[in-house]
């Protein structure tokens, strides 16, 4: 797989696509590229940068999401993000909350494509890595095809390597964040048309993709397609996401085998003080559609985020989706947590 290899990625999503979900999204597909939430250069230059940079050996290929608009602070925080193993640097210019927009980044960038200019510039000299804008189709009623167009020339100039575009416009004043997520309409019409107009600069869309089909068909015209809340809510949608998108013959993980998996992650990142619900809040998914879901997100909602909940909490959860499988079934399934996962952690007396 190049470095640029994009047909698949799970976008950024604030307090959603954290090192825990990365992790777990890993273990779903093992190809789609994965993107961190966004860290804004304040964070990265004076908080605690381990804290916003940390990520698992596992969760390649994974890149920085960056906020911000100051191109030397821009450039010192891509490089601290490449010298962290980082295989990619992308700019925010797509969020169009009220505090991105005072800080003078996100959304409100797309009327400075000079100044988003400067900091790819500045960045690309800075990184080896490649250095990627995330963008909206238009901002306000500065929504022309061909203001988009100019803002594409001017950034792609400066020598953006490629441009993810959520295919809708942002209402800075007026729509909440979420609502600018649901209400301006798709335009895969206009993405479509400015890869036409661009076709060399490598180009992904975004917004309202649910399904690896649609998706497959989507890069027909595009060279890649980003998936959000489809990927975080229902993350079984990216499962065949390695065979169907990538062609590796590999069969799918079943969600016991991600479970496995996890364990071991879990139990070490508990030893390391992170608290439980940190982590299980974003699996409350991994039996969605099958039987003992319901059990499975019940038991870790009521019990993962009680003080000291530790490891017992994950395998009575498994324990709860085995009784519940085997109410549904009738008998229990082979290879299933009643025969094969809740023993074998419970046997070990861990936790
Ligand atoms: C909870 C949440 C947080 C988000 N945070 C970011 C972010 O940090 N950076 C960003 O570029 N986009 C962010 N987005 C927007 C997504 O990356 C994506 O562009 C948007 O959800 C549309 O894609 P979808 O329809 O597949 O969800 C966020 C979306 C959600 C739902």
């Amino acid at each position: 797989m190049t470095a640029l290899d994009h047909r698949l990625s799970i976008a950024p999503m604030m307090d959603w696509t954290d090192r825990h979900f990365r992790y777990f999204a890993r273990l779903i597909t093992r190809r789609t590229r994965l993107y961190t939430e966004m860290v804004t250069t304040g964070a990265l230059l004076h908080g605690d940068r381990a804290r916003f940079l940390r990520f698992d050996p596992a969760e390649h290929p994974v890149a920085l999401q960056l906020g911000g608009s100051d191109p030397a602070e821009m450039a010192a925080c891509a490089r601290m993000g490449a010298d962290w193993g980082y295989d990619e640097v992308n700019i925010n210019v797509g969020c169009p909350s009220d505090r991105v927009q005072n800080g003078r980044f996100g959304a409100c960038l797309m009327a400075e494509p000079g100044l988003v200019a400067d900091c790819v510039a500045a960045m690309k000299a800075a990184v080896d890595v490649p250095v990627t804008v995330k963008s909206r189709i238009g901002i306000d009623d500065r929504d022309s095809y061909e203001e988009l167009a100019a803002f594409t020339d001017t950034v792609a100039a400066a020598g953006c390597d490629l441009l993810v575009v959520h295919a809708r416009k942002a209402w800075l004043k007026g729509l909440s964040p979420k609502e600018n997520r649901d209400v301006p309409p798709l335009r895969y019409d206009v993405v479509e048309r400015l890869k036409g107009d661009f076709p060399v600069l490598p180009m992904v869309v975004n917004g309202g993709i649910t399904t690896l089909e649609q998706a497959r068909a989507m890069l027909a015209p595009f060279d890649g397609v980003m998936i959000g809340r489809e990927a975080y809510q229902n993350p079984w949608a990216l499962a065949a996401a390695d065979g169907l998108i990538f062609g590796d013959p590999a069969p799918p993980p079943t969600p016991h085998d991600v479970l496995d998996a996890l364990f071991p992650y879990i139990e070490r990142n508990l030893t390391e003080g992170v608290p439980l619900n940190a982590m299980t809040r974003h699996i409350l998914g991994l039996f969605h559609g099958r039987p003992g879901a319901k059990a499975w997100r019940r038991h870790l909602s009521e019990h993962a985020h009680r003080p000291g909940a530790g490891i017992e909490v994950l395998r009575a959860a498994a324990a709860a989706v085995a009784r519940g499988r085997i109410l549904h079934t009738g008998k229990p399934v082979a290879g299933a947590p009643a025969d094969r996962i809740a023993p074998r952690f419970a046997r070990r007396g861990r936790g």
